[in-house]
């Protein structure tokens, strides 16, 4: 059964105008390796601390900027959003077809809420707590290329034309602010599309930035804004001591316009020094040291990196099944094909290699939880392929082999073919990470023992299942496995309004 909404009624929980007020006690282990009786051994001691959430119950009015906004996942996204807001429906070749939020963990995903007279009760992910109702965002945001994002969605070759048509009246005045143009940073062959780009110096350009999202702010009378970068994938930023490893070092970067500070990591700046939030969507490392050290010191949200929608996402369910269930994966294969910009985008070396690099980690915590299979330092091989082809458009195939060992020396290949429009993968995932990271500012946490509430560590792991690259602070494990990704998201926000983690015992009929 779903039922639409539920109140938690609990001595835990405490609901008042303005908040919602949850103990929680979070259940961990403490190992500890000692010596007993003349042996190492390993000791693990459950423990319960004692945690309080605050979450703000006011939804502000958001509004959301996207870096390459009139690009295909940008015009996507802004298109999809008005289509659902506006009720419109479409005539395709099968039947008259409705604007849903499919893909969306929090508008389409539902979380078991528990049993009801042997029946499980469902709920929508996002009555969990209160979040921002997409249909309410504002849009906006800029792009080196000044064409309007109706034209952009005509150029994007995504929605079927009777919803095209439709939409234009809605996107045609809607045009990107001028981007900043680094032509060393994505391929020579977007050179043409540049043609509404800020000029000045790189502090300068930052300044611009600033100014563009204070005068959104202002125009649009919203209370939020959370940037997120779509733009094209660049080419990595050299980590170079002395130019971007710490925040000093990289401020003092930016004052002497020095060329290796990328687009993305200027737009990224600029958020930080605004405290606006800034999600990453590409593979480059716009993140370098002296960036994150920034957003920490100024406890500004940053979250990243690379949307993770179709292959990888695939790959780190199937790894973490395979390994989890005592397979051995040994070769894993990935070809994609894809005619779209990014497709072009990415033909060019130095920006495929971001990609690769981004989709090449996404097995190793899974490859390193089994010791039973893998000999330490053993990894399977990972190959990841990216060609172009213009006739596909956005239409992305991704073909996968994996190759593994399984009982008796016995060898299992499985083969999946994928085909789809990037574009509309991606779109429900942007507005998963900005509902997210806005929810996300609005928790408060503190465990047993710390004086006062904080926010959640700036470094926003709670986005790790939508990206395929998680971005974690300095020190800390990186989670890939899809399962359990989802699982610390809805188990975080289950905790704040005082609800025990999905532990699927099901207990009550045993
Ligand atoms: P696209 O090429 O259609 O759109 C990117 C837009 O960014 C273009 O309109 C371009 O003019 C603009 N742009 C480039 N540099 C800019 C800058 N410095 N400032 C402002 N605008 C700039 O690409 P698409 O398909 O929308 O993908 C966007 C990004 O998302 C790519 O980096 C892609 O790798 C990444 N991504 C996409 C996924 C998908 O499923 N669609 C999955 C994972 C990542």
């Amino acid at each position: 059964m779903f039922i639409e909404s539920f109140k938690v009624e609990s001595p835990n929980v405490k609901y008042t105008e303005n908040e919602i007020h949850s103990v929680y006690n979070y259940e961990t282990t403490e190992l500890v390796h000692e010596n007993r009786n003349g042996t190492y051994q390993w000791i693990v001691k459950p423990r319960t601390v004692k945690y309080e959430f605050k979450t703000d119950t006011n939804v502000p009015k958001l509004g959301v900027m996207l870096v390459g906004w009139g690009g295909n996942n940008g015009s996507t996204l802004t298109g999809g959003v008005i289509a659902n807001r506006e009720g419109i429906s479409w005539a395709t070749k099968d039947k008259i077809q409705q604007a849903n939020y499919f893909g969306s963990l929090t508008q389409a995903s539902a979380i078991r809420v528990g049993s009801f007279n042997g029946e499980e009760i469902y709920a929508p992910f996002k009555s969990l707590l209160p979040m921002v109702n997409p249909d309410d965002i504002v849009f906006g945001g800029w792009d080196i290329s000044d064409m309007n994002l109706a034209d952009g969605m005509a150029r994007a070759k995504v929605f079927d034309i009777d919803l095209q048509k439709q939409l234009r009246p809605y996107m045609e005045s809607m045009v990107p602010l001028p981007g900043i143009y680094d032509p060393d940073f994505i391929a020579a062959n977007q050179g043409d599309r540049a043609n509404n780009v800020i000029k000045g110096t790189k502090k300068e350009q930052v300044q611009q930035i600033v100014k563009d999202i204070r005068e959104f702010k202002e125009a649009n009378k919203v209370e939020k804004v959370v940037v997120l970068w779509t733009a094209n994938t660049e080419r990595y930023s050299n980590v170079i001591v002395g130019l971007n490893d710490t925040m000093e070092n990289l401020l003092a970067s930016l004052d002497r316009n020095e060329s290796e500070i990328s687009p993305s990591t200027l737009f990224a700046l600029a958020c930080i020094l605004e405290n606006i939030p800034f999600i990453n969507g590409s593979p480059q490392n716009t993140f370098v040291p002296g960036l994150i050290d920034l957003a920490i010191k100024r406890n500004s949200l940053i979250g990243g990196d690379d949307f993770k929608s179709g292959q990888t996402k695939m790959k780190s369910v199937l790894v973490d099944f395979l390994v989890g269930a005592g397979i051995k994966p040994t070769s894993i294969v990935s070809y994609n094909h894809l005619g779209n910009n990014d497709g072009m985008n990415l033909s060019a070396p130095q920006t495929f290699r971001s990609k690769e690099i981004s989709k090449s980690n996404v097995v190793d915590d899974m490859v390193n939880s089994n010791a039973i299979l893998y000999e330490p330092g053993e990894h399977p091989d990972h190959v990841v392929v990216i060609k172009y082809v213009p006739y596909v458009g956005d239409s992305k195939r991704a073909m996968d082999e994996y190759v593994s060992e399984i009982f008796m020396g016995g060898k299992n290949t499985i083969v999946l073919h994928n085909t789809c429009e990037d574009s509309l993968l991606a779109a429900p995932i942007i507005l998963d990470l900005v509902l997210l990271a806005e929810l996300s500012t609005r928790i408060q946490l503190k465990a047993d023992g710390e004086g006062k509430f904080h926010s959640f560590h700036p470094v926003a792991t709670i986005l790790s299942y939508l990206t395929k690259a998680p971005l974690v602070p300095p020190g800390t494990p990186v989670v890939n496995a899809l399962s359990k990704q989802r699982a610390m998201l809805e188990n975080i926000l289950r905790a704040c309004v005082g609800l025990a983690p999905e532990n699927n015992m099901i207990l009550e009929y045993k």
